[in-house]
């Protein structure tokens, strides 16, 4: 896994370093594809229940699973570039909401939020919490910062297939569901809306987009469970 994971690491760092006003998301999605094939590996999503890229690039009032086309993007929208990565038997995921340009703030605390919720809940994730933990985590911080969960969607157990048992909600009570064990493997990914929760999916089957227009951010890491601090295995800088 750490081989897979290292790879989606790497791919959202040269996303990072390629993003600027002008750029297509399909450009971005060549670029990605270009890293996963040349290292040997397979991109996770490109055929997955027919999705048809290697990554999703969700922007502005898109939640998850935009798909890279002709969108130029333009100086202050927000990005979820979320990418998984098969790899000698493994599946890596992660996601990253990034900045095009100059955003305003309202935006970047958004994001900033997204990712510390990623954090409050990767910090449940230790051999004897329960997997709720998590969950509520991530909901009391989002929460607390005026913004909304996405229900929709959820984190999921990763390992030898892309999608595993358990559902990781982005919300929820704590202390329910299954106690956290040494030597598990979970994909944690909040979802956070500006406004409303509820989500709307287009007509091309795919992309999520806030029922209220409001902008939507998304941090996902795979993370193992150990017997002391959880290994962030798709950690990049
Ligand atoms: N990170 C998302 C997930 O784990 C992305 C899935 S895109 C899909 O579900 F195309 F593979 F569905
Ligand atoms: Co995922």
């Amino acid at each position: 896994m750490e081989g897979a994971c290292r790879i989606a690491a790497e791919v959202l760092q040269e996303i990072r370093k390629a993003l600027s006003p002008g750029i297509t998301t399909k450009e971005l999605d060549s670029i990605a594809e270009t890293i996963i094939m040349g290292r040997k590996a397979l991109p996770a999503f490109k055929g997955y229940r027919g999705y048809p890229a290697t990554l999703c690039t969700s922007v502005n009032n898109q939640v998850v699973h935009g798909i890279p086309g002709s969108t130029v993007l333009q100086n202050g929208d927000i990005i979820s570039i979320d990418v998984g990565v098969f790899y000698r038997g493994f599946y890596g995921d992660a996601a990253v909401t990034m900045l095009v340009g100059e955003v305003s703030e309202d935006a970047r605390r958004l994001v900033r939020t997204a990712e510390e919720a990623l954090y409050f809940g990767i910090n449940k994730a230790v051999a004897g919490n329960r997997l709720s933990d998590i969950s509520y985590a991530i909901q009391q911080h989002v929460e607390e910062k005026c913004f909304s969960v996405v229900r929709q969607f959820v984190g999921h157990g990763i390992g030898r297939e892309l999608h595993e048992e358990p559902q990781i909600p982005n919300f929820g009570k704590p202390s329910l569901g299954p106690v956290l064990k040494e030597g598990m493997t979970l994909a944690i990914e909040p979802m956070i809306n500006a406004g409303t929760w509820q989500v709307d999916i287009l007509s091309d089957g795919w992309t999520a987009v806030t029922k209220d227009g409001s902008l939507s951010a998304h941090f996902e890491h795979t993370i193992a469970i150990t017997s002391a601090e959880p290994i962030i295995l798709t950690k990049f800088h």
